[in-house]
């Protein structure tokens, strides 16, 4: 682990996350949510992968059963070591590191794909974290968000919840498409895709019910869900990662480590 050190205010623990997962609602949302990350992501296999604000690692350790090399990040100490535990568990290793997106201790251009999933949501500075997640990131990496999306009826339900105090949501943000998009451009990256999950509301059973129906509503854009995810690529001094939302060529921005010095980490 990092040795890096940041005071941690903790906005969702260990424990609750192990609670959400073993509801109902959590294992479906939760694999609905995975499903959209991964397809934005692409292929992983030896990308030198950064998880911001991994919590307990699902994302990182998915990226590692995918062959990458993955460092995470959190604040939250607890949150690390039940990641660990949890990566052992799967047969991976991940870097972990504690310490917050908003100074990250890793050099400029470190990072092939960088992921970050509702965790813009809890910090102060959602623009300032995402220059410091375009600064690690290596020309023609990519960069993958996934956010609580503001028009759902779990926004809604969330946001009373919050008004009745409940610490979490009372601190949470829900982004718009056009917030997502405008974060990503304002650090100087090209959006490739965003897409919407999640659209069933706040019930295990509706969950059980409407998931099968989930990647369609998706692809049609259908208002209302939960979890937005966003894919931009951090464009190469030459130009490239010009392709637009809904543009074609997703995976193929990335390129080898091993076969480009652009995706080396600069000597700073
Ligand atoms: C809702 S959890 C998401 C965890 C994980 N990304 C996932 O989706 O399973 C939000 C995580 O962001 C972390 N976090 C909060 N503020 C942060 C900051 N300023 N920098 C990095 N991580 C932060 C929290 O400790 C927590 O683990």
């Amino acid at each position: 682990m990092g040795s890096t050190r940041a005071e941690p205010e903790p906005v969702v623990s260990a424990a609750s996350y192990a609670r959400w997962r073993a509801s109902t609602l959590g294992r479906i949302t939760e694999r609905v949510e995975t499903r959209l990350v991964s397809a934005l992501a692409g292929d992983l296999h030896d990308r030198r992968v950064l998880d911001v604000g991994t919590g307990d690692g699902t994302y990182a350790i998915a990226a590692a059963l995918g062959g990458a090399d993955v460092s995470a990040l959190d604040p939250q100490a607890a949150m690390l070591a039940r990641a660990a535990e949890r990566a052992a568990a799967r047969g991976v290793t991940l870097d972990l590191h504690e310490g917050r997106v908003e100074a990250m201790p890793f050099a400029d251009a470190s990072f092939d794909v960088v992921i970050a999933v509702t965790v813009l949501c809890f910090v102060p500075d959602p623009a300032h974290a995402l220059r410091e997640m375009a600064r690690v990131l290596a020309p023609g990496g990519r960069l993958v968000l996934g956010e609580l999306a503001r028009y759902s009826s779990w926004a809604a339900e969330r946001r009373v919840r919050g008004w009745l105090g409940a610490r979490t949501w009372r601190r949470a943000r829900f982004s718009s498409r056009r917030d997502l998009c405008g974060l990503a451009r304002g650090a100087g990256l090209t959006v490739l895709d965003l897409r919407g999950a999640v659209f069933f509301p706040p019930s295990g059973l509706a969950a059980r019910v409407m998931a099968p129906l989930d990647p369609t509503l998706s692809r049609l854009r259908a208002p209302g869900p939960a979890f937005l995810a966003l894919a931009a690529v951090k464009p190469q001094a030459s130009g490239a990662g010009s392709a637009a939302v809904g543009g074609t060529s997703r995976t193929s921005q990335l390129t080898s480590r091993s076969r480009s010095p652009a995706t080396e980490p600069r000597k700073s």
